[in-house]
């Protein structure tokens, strides 16, 4: 078996947490750099977060580079208030073994494409599309090296979780969503509607906390922390694990379903901005957009993959 070379990129984040610890366990999946952007909470926090998760997963061979500290035109608002003021409480992660990496996240993510060759790379943003927004601007002919985009973000039919129509994702940086969407690039996006049913249940979190290795009880606590807000927030009853779909489209695509065809998002009304529709709109780009998954058989893989660390 070929290990798939992937990208992650990521603003930790508890879910993107758990995210990259079940790729790190994964020998499906080459890891061939972590980048990290602004979102859940600020530069460079999340690039310290990134540091110890890979220290904690004990795979200190695997890269991060720091990359964009704030959205390409709007503010950056960032999410504590889901998250917490680390971005992964809930946990005690190691302090990192590794330093960044001196390259710029953007630069990192243009070299690995435009090295890729014939193995093309698989990008897996898990925040704000800020980075690959700029690599695609910095250097468009990226789009040859990259087999496909899988993104977390964005809401459809669901209503969005930052504002009523926008996701966290979209919202934060609805311009660089907008250069993705529009550059052609073969794109699946896991958006609230499927993620909203990937609810880590009572049952789930028990589970995860019998397993007694360091990641497992890492991604407890962090899951027995974030899911304060969205029971509280949708009445609902466990945390949707957003990121972790990306990492488990990967591994067991079947697992997912959705449909096909012409996308958009708002990036120039205030009170509609980061909307993500469907449109027949001149000039937009095209995604799968998922919106079913089978929890049972994902919970399984996430925690079969991050109890195995
Ligand atoms: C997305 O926003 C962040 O809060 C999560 O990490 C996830 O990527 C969910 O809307
Ligand atoms: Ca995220």
């Amino acid at each position: 078996m070929t290990a798939r070379p992937i990208i992650i990129d990521t603003d930790p984040g508890q879910d993107d947490a758990i995210a990259i610890l079940m790729a790190l366990a994964s020998p499906e999946l080459d890891v061939r750099a972590i980048t990290t952007v602004a979102g859940n909470v600020p530069q460079p926090r999340v690039t310290d977060n990134s540091l110890s998760l890979v220290t904690l997963a004990e795979r200190e061979d695997v890269p991060v580079y720091r990359g964009c500290s704030r959205p390409l035109v709007r503010k950056l608002y960032t999410a504590e208030y889901v998250h917490g003021p680390t971005g992964v409480d809930g946990a005690d992660l190691p302090t990192p073994t590794v330093e960044a990496h001196p390259m710029h996240g953007v630069d990192a993510i243009i070299e690995a494409c435009l090295d890729a060759g014939d193995e093309p790379i698989t990008v897996c943003p898990l925040g704000p599309l800020t980075n690959i927004g700029m690599a695609i601007a910095k250097e468009p002919s990226i789009l040859d090296g990259i087999r496909e985009i899988v993104w977390m973000g964005g809401a459809f039919d669901e209503a969005g979780n930052t504002t009523p129509l926008a996701e966290f994702n979209a919202y934060v940086d609805p311009h660089a969503a907008h250069i993705v969407f529009s550059s052609g690039v073969p794109l699946t996006i896991m958006p609230l509607d499927v993620t909203h049913k990937a609810l880590m249940v009572e049952r789930h979190v028990e589970h995860l906390a019998s397993i007694d290795r360091p990641a497992a009880q890492a991604a407890a606590g962090m899951v027995r922390f974030y899911e304060r807000y969205d029971i509280d927030k949708y009445g609902i009853p466990g945390a949707p694990l957003h990121d972790p779909c990306v990492i488990a489209f990967l591994l067991e695509p079947s697992l997912f379903s959705g449909e096909t065809g012409p996308i958009a998002i708002d990036h120039w009304n205030e009170a509609t901005i980061g909307n993500t529709y469907r449109s027949e709109e001149e000039g937009v780009g095209r995604a799968t957009v998922m919106s079913s998954v089978d929890a049972d058989a994902f919970f399984d893989l996430v925690i079969e993959r991050v109890g195995s660390l």
